[in-house]
């Protein structure tokens, strides 16, 4: 079954527990929240503050996008306060730091996963498959949203699906940026089973519909 988490970067903000409960109420079944340092990536975002009041007004899982340097230092934080899902990026840290960001992760009861920028070969994700619940690759450079689809990722997609279906098969696959009606189909035909969307959902302007037309591409 394929699953859409919105991303909450493309939130109005000043309607955010509204925006939430809309998306739940269209068939979400994750809501995606982006975490920048500004040093990661070249924006500032979200924090704690926003995660506690979305876990506040939803059920829904939280699927925590982490674009911060050095993620270990606030994993206990982040699953403390309601992350659902951990996702820490495989450049952010050393090899050895990240196993241990994951393996905290799920000492918290949150479930770890690993994110790929567009520039890492998909070989990076193999030391950290045994520890994942979820393998996240960026189909844009992380930083903001509303930015074009990266279809030259593909291969990438298709490649962790064989890693994933042989290693860890439970292990869920996400793609996330720049998704939309017209490139779903794409990601899904190469092994994703999690779309993230941000700006197609805001644009779109009947969003259960647009769920579904996600889900059946
Ligand atoms: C980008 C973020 C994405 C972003 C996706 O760094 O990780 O989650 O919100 O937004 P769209 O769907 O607009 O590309
Ligand atoms: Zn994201």
């Amino acid at each position: 079954m394929i699953k859409v988490a919105p991303s909450i970067l493309a939130a109005d903000l000043a309607n955010l527990g509204n925006d939430i409960q809309l998306v739940e109420y269209a068939g979400a079944d994750y809501i995606h929240i982006d975490v920048m340092d500004g040093l990661f990536v070249p924006n500032i975002s979200f924090g704690v503050p926003i995660l506690r009041a979305a876990r506040r007004i939803t059920s829904l899982p939280l699927d925590v996008h982490m674009m911060i340097i050095e993620p270990i230092r606030f994993v206990d934080k982040f699953c403390k306060e309601g992350a659902d899902i951990l996702t820490i990026h495989v450049e952010a840290d050393t090899e050895e730091n990240i196993i241990a960001a994951l393996k905290r992760t799920r000492e918290n009861g949150v479930r770890p996963a690993v994110s790929l920028k567009p520039g890492t070969p998909a070989e990076a994700v193999l030391p950290f498959l045994p520890y994942c619940d979820m393998v996240l690759v960026m189909t844009v450079e992380p930083g903001f949203g509303g930015q074009k689809f990266m279809a030259d990722q593909m291969p990438k997609v298709k490649a962790i699906r064989a890693w994933i279906d042989e290693l860890n098969p439970t292990c869920e696959l996400e793609v996330d940026g720049g998704i939309n009606a017209e490139n779903a189909h794409l990601c899904i035909e190469n092994g994703a089973n999690v779309l993230v969307a941000g700006t197609s959902i805001g644009r779109s302007g009947n969003i259960p519909s647009f769920i579904h037309t996600l889900k059946e591409s």
